[in-house]
C-alpha cells in the first residue's frame, strides 16, 4: 500500500503527495463581489508552500446566488476567473496543485458570515441578501423566510452555471475541480429524502432526486478536460431518520464513475439543523472506505484526520486514496512536513527554506 508521502496519479494529474486541504470558507470578500483577493492568494499558497498535494478554494460560487454568505468566493463570470488567477499561480508556486470546489448554496445562501456579522441567520435585503432558491419553499431552517422552489429553467441555469464555472477554471489552468453535493448545500438538499420534496422529475425516487447531481457532474465533465481530475464531495450519510446513508452513497458513486467522476470526498451531515452524524477523529473514514470498496472510484476522506499516526494509517490501510485536512491546515500550514517530522519520514522542504531549516537534507 503507499503512504501517505507517495504521489497520487489521477488522469494526467500526479499529486505529490496524498495530503490535501480541505476546501475550507474564510468569507473574506470583504467587498462582497465574490472576487479574490490578496487574503486568498496568501491563505492557499502559504499551504501549497507547506508541503500539500492539493489545495481545494473554499466552496465558490458558479451563480452569484448560490454564495453561503455575501462574502463568499464566486466563479460566475470572467472577471472572477481574472481574480483567481493569481491564487492558482501562489498555489502552483508552492509545488501543489490547486483545486475549486464548485458550489451552490441552495436554501442554506444568503446568511451571515460566522465572524464580523451582527448576528447569526439570514441576512436580509436591505443588509445585502437574497431570496436563495431550493428544492422547494421549504426554508432550511422553521421560521426563516422561504426560499424559491427551483423551476426548470432555474435548474438547467443551475447546470450550466457548474459547467461555466469549470471551464472558467480550466482557462486559468486549476488542476481538479469539486463537484460540492454536500452539507445540505443545493446539491445535496436534492439527493436527500430529507430535502427535496419535489414530486416532478427532480424529486420523488432515486432517479428524480439524483438527477441534479447528475446532470451537473456530466455538464461539467463535458468541458472539463479529460486529463484533469474531477472530484465530488457527498454527505456519505445525513445522521437523521430516513435520511440518505452510505449505502445511497456507494449506489451514486457508482453512478457518477462512468459520468466521469474520479474521487469522491467523504463528508457528512447537514441537510437538516442538527444533522450531524455523531463521530469523532476519523470516524468519517469508514465512510471513504465503503465507497472505495463499493464502487469504481477512488476516496479522500476527511475528518479530524490531523494527528499524523491516523493520517497515515487511513492511506496505508488502504481504506482512502488521500486525506484531506481542514482545520488541522489552519494550525498549521505546514502540517506535512511536520507530520512527515512526526512519522520519521523525509519529506522535501520549499528549496528556498530547506537549506536553512533542514541543511541536512
Ligand atoms: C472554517 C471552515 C470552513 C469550511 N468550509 C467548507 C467549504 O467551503 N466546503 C466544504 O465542503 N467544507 C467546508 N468545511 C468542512 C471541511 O472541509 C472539513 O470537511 C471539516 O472541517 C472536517 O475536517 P477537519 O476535522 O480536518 O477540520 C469547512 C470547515 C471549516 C473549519
Amino acid at each position: 500500500m503507499p503512504t501517505l508521502f507517495d504521489p497520487l496519479p489521477v488522469r494526467d494529474l500526479t499529486l505529490r503527495n496524498r495530503v490535501g486541504v480541505s476546501p475550507m470558507c474564510m468569507y473574506a470578500c470583504e467587498a462582497r463581489d465574490g472576487l479574490a483577493t490578496p487574503f486568498h492568494v496568501a491563505h492557499l499558497g502559504a499551504r501549497a508552500l507547506g508541503g500539500a498535494g492539493l489545495v481545494f478554494t473554499e466552496a465558490t460560487s458558479v451563480t452569484e446566488d448560490g454564495r453561503i454568505s455575501p462574502e463568499d468566493l464566486g466563479l460566475w463570470s470572467d472577471g472572477h476567473a481574472a481574480a483567481l488567477r493569481p491564487v492558482v499561480d501562489a498555489v502552483h508556486a508552492g509545488g501543489a496543485a490547486i483545486g475549486v470546489q464548485l458550489a451552490h448554496a441552495g436554501r442554506k445562501a444568503s446568511t451571515y458570515r460566522p465572524y464580523g456579522a451582527p448576528r447569526r441567520g439570514v441576512v436580509p435585503a436591505a443588509e445585502g441578501g437574497w431570496t436563495p432558491v431550493g428544492p422547494s419553499d421549504v426554508p432550511f431552517r422553521e421560521g426563516d423566510p422561504a426560499p424559491r422552489a427551483a423551476s426548470e429553467a432555474d435548474l438547467a441555469g443551475i447546470v450550466r452555471a457548474f459547467a461555466d464555472a469549470a471551464a472558467r477554471a480550466d482557462a486559468i489552468g486549476v488542476d481538479v475541480v469539486e463537484v460540492h453535493a454536500a452539507h445540505g448545500y443545493l446539491l445535496h438538499s436534492f439527493l436527500s429524502p430529507l430535502g427535496n420534496p419535489r414530486t416532478d422529475g427532480w424529486g420523488g425516487d432515486w432517479a428524480g432526486r439524483t438527477r441534479l447531481v447528475r446532470e451537473v457532474v456530466a455538464a461539467v465533465r463535458e468541458v472539463w478536460p479529460a486529463g484533469k481530475p474531477l472530484f465530488v464531495r457527498l454527505s456519505a450519510v445525513d445522521g437523521a431518520e430516513g435520511g440518505w446513508t452510505v449505502e445511497d452513497s456507494v449506489r451514486l458513486a457508482g453512478e457518477l464513475a462512468p459520468l466521469g467522476a474520479d474521487v469522491v470526498d467523504a463528508s457528512g451531515g447537514g441537510v437538516r439543523p442538527g444533522a450531524r452524524p455523531d463521530v469523532g477523529p476519523g470516524g468519517q473514514v469508514p465512510w471513504a472506505e465503503a465507497i472505495r470498496r463499493g464502487a469504481p472510484v477512488a476516496t479522500a476522506a476527511v475528518g479530524g484526520l490531523h494527528d499524523p499516526v491516523l493520517a497515515a494509517s487511513v492511506v496505508e490501510d488502504g481504506r482512502a486514496d488521500l486525506v484531506l485536512i481542514g482545520k488541522g491546515m489552519l494550525h498549521d500550514p505546514f502540517w506535512v512536513q511536520h507530520a512527515a517530522e512526526a512519522l520519521g519520514v523525509r519529506a522535501p522542504w520549499p528549496a528556498a527554506y530547506g537549506w536553512a531549516v533542514a541543511p541536512d537534507d
